[in-house]
């Protein structure tokens, strides 16, 4: 039987997923070469690499820009920004659900609370980046900013241990999203998802909607 689909990523969201995926994960890894060559030796020398965390930080900026752009004119903002209110409060089915507590959780839209905290989270923390990754590029134009944020090497901490969040939530991501279902890998690339899919999901048992 053919399945019926039903439309889940825009074709901008998924533009602005993959290019952001495509600058972060190539800041992180030029960024660890940055801080440790002798260690970290995927490059053979510093120009490459630091050429490409700039190319990247370009990158980066556009994406960020472009994604709240469209979430704000798609009206998709309400989707993916954490909202204190209702979420905190989805927070206890969402934990029980998730340790196997309990065999299903309430219908949270789009996105679950963890996953509208972890969008927020990396909003809040790209925009950290390109501050402190701004200063350190120049350091004499953004000379006031830099030592409120006390000195270029607090900056630099600041910048490294984002880094470090990165690395750690978007593996977190990446082994939810595995663990939800190759149809919810699919459709970040295809836009399409099996009609149904999320019902069944709000229980363990995928073969429901399978
Ligand atoms: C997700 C985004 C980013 C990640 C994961 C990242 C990661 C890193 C890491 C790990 C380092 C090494 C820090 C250290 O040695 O202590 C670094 C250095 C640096 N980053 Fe980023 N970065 C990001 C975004 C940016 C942006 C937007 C800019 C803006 C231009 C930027 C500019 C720099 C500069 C100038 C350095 C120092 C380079 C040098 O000393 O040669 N970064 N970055």
């Amino acid at each position: 039987m053919v399945k019926q689909m039903e439309e889940r990523h825009s074709i901008w969201l998924r533009i602005f997923h993959w290019t952001n995926m495509i600058a972060i994960t190539l800041l992180v890894l030029t960024g660890f070469y940055i801080h440790a060559p002798e260690s970290f030796r995927l490059f053979s020398n510093m120009d490459t690499p630091r050429m490409l965390h700039f190319a990247m930080a370009y990158v980066l900026v556009f994406g960020v820009i472009g994604r709240v752009y469209y979430a704000i004119v798609a009206k998709d903002a309400k989707n993916v920004l954490f909202n204190p209110i209702p979420d905190i409060k989805n927070l206890p089915s969402m934990m029980k659900y998730y340790l196997f507590l309990s065999d299903s959780h309430p219908d949270y839209g789009k996105y679950n609370p963890g996953q509208k905290m972890m969008y927020t989270g990396w909003l809040v923390m790209a925009i950290c980046m390109i501050i402190t990754g701004f200063i350190l590029y120049n350091p004499n134009l953004f000379m006031g900013l830099g030592g409120s944020l006390g000195g270029l090497i607090a900056v630099r901490v600041i910048h490294y241990i984002i880094n470090w969040l990165f690395v750690l939530s978007v593996l977190a991501h990446v082994y939810l999203d595995v663990s939800e279902g190759i149809p919810v890998l699919l459709s970040m690339f295809t836009g399409k998802i099996p009609k149904g899919f999320h019902d069944s999901a709000h229980t363990h048992d995928k073969s429901i909607g399978a």
